[in-house]
């Protein structure tokens, strides 16, 4: 199902309402979280939520889908650090994971983190964006369709632009969790908003299932909700709700 909003924010509130009634269903729901821009006006809209009384997330179990490698937490590029300033410094204490990606053994915690992920019995609900060469999470074109959470060497093109708002580069490589591991989820919703996102989101999702593109896997997904702004969604007029 594909929904297109006016706005950045509206789309915001909508991936936030999703995930109350998620929670409101299941309060203990294991929930997949991204970090970058495309997210912040669906933490906003989630702040409010909590803050009103309507959702509550104490119980829930948050796993992100990515870190940087070779970086603290309290680095401001680190996405441990986003996910503290967006979201969980403003809510009451909950269960939160992102890989630990200051270790020597990267490899080791992926591993760690896939089997925290697999006893906690899988995403309930996964919220991805998708990056302008078509990945998600990490996944950059070439990941096997079945990976696990692996050691990810990034595309340069992705190390550039998520450069630009720090004025230094950022790490060559992540942790991210695996294309199997989200297609496992119960629910996926992909967010996308801006022109630069329109050409890429047509190819996922109506062009070739191929990992030169890994969004396109999401094609198989039996539950994928996807929820673009105009620009975003230009492309793909005739398959919009
Ligand atoms: C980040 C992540 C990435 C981003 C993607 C889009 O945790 O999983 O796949 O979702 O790079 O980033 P933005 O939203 O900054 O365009």
């Amino acid at each position: 199902m594909i929904k297109a909003f006016e706005t950045e924010r509206e789309l915001g509130f909508t991936a936030a309402s999703t995930l109350a009634k998620q929670l409101i269903q299941n309060e203990k729901s294991v929930i997949a979280l991204p970090t970058g821009a495309t997210p912040l006006p669906m933490y906003e809209a989630l702040l409010e939520l909590i803050r009103f009384g309507i959702v509550d997330v104490e119980s829930a179990v948050f796993f992100n889908l990515d870190e940087y490698i070779g970086i603290s937490p309290e680095d401001p590029m680190a996405y441990a650090f986003y996910m503290n300033k967006n979201l969980f410094s403003h809510v009451p204490k909950v269960f939160h994971r992102i890989p630990k990606a200051d270790t020597d053994s990267p490899e080791q915690e992926a591993m760690m983190y896939e089997n925290e992920i697999r006893k906690a019995g899988g995403f309930d609900l996964c919220f991805l964006g998708i990056g302008v060469d078509g990945h998600i999470g990490f996944n950059e074109p070439g990941t096997p369709f079945d990976s696990k959470t692996h050691v990810s060497d990034l595309d340069p093109s992705t190390v550039e632009r998520n450069s630009k708002e720090f004025g230094r580069k950022v790490p060559k490589s992540a942790i991210t969790v695996g294309l199997k591991t989200i297609m496992r989820s119960k629910h996926i919703i992909l967010m996308a908003t801006g022109e630069e996102k329109s050409a890429i989101l047509k190819e996922a999702l109506t062009g070739r299932v191929d990992p030169a593109v890994p969004a396109s896997i999401l094609q198989l997904h039996s539950n994928l909700t996807v929820l673009v702004d105009q620009k975003a969604g230009a492309g793909l007029q005739d398959q919009r709700q």
